[in-house]
């Protein structure tokens, strides 16, 4: 699998990964229009200008078909100080077969070299493979880090949120270079 920036070409195979209500069952709002999932796009990209690394596309090697997206990216939406998280979405085809720990691994690798102190990962509470797939990673949730996703209706099943975190192994420095602007 090659991690990438996102290509024009990308854009309609991400948007029907973004139109698909299995994947983004766990999203709000869920199923996005092709319009949406551009701008997502787009917005990686901004971040991947503005940061130097960010969430970005998967390639499988042998085709060249797009697996999904994955990466690093600033957030302000979990408690406390802006944070690094790592963040995922895979078509369904491509599921269960390592792709989603394999990118998973190189971005914590990539943040670690960079000197980050710790990444962080948020989901929805019923995310199940989501937090599974954090556990496997080696990440670690405290649930006195609970909280509801400010951008979801209270009263929506998807607004607890549970927090992920884990730490550079070399130790890092405090979290590195606040976004300058808005973070993703
Ligand atoms: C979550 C997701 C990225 C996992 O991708 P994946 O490539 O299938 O995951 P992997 O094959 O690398 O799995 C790695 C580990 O994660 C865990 N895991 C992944 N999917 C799981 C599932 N459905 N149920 C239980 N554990 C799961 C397992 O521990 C797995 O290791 P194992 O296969 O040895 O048991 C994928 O299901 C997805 O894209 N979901 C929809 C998008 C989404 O919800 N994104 C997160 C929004 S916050």
């Amino acid at each position: 699998m090659t991690i990438r920036p996102w290509q024009a070409n990308d854009l309609p195979a991400f948007a029907a990964i973004n139109a698909d209500p299995d994947v983004r069952r766990y999203y709000y709002p869920s199923r996005l229009t092709r319009a949406e999932s551009d701008a997502v796009v787009e917005s990686c990209m901004r971040h991947l200008a503005e940061h130097g690394f960010g969430f970005l596309a998967l390639e499988r090697k042998a085709d060249g078909a797009l697996v999904g997206g994955a990466g690093l990216s600033w957030t302000d939406i979990v408690p406390g100080e802006p944070a690094v998280e790592i963040g995922w979405i895979l078509a369904r085809r491509f599921w269960r077969e390592g792709y989603a720990r394999e990118a998973s691994l190189a971005w914590l690798a990539h943040g670690w070299s960079l000197g980050l102190r710790d990444i962080v990962g948020y989901t929805s509470e019923i995310n199940s493979p989501s937090r599974a797939l954090m556990a496997a990673l080696g990440m670690r949730r405290d649930p006195a880090d609970d909280f509801r996703d400010p951008t979801v209706p209270p009263d929506n099943p998807l607004s607890p949120h549970v927090l992920y975190k884990i730490g550079n192994p070399g130790g890092g420095t405090a979290a590195t270079c606040p976004p300058a602007g808005p973070p993703l």
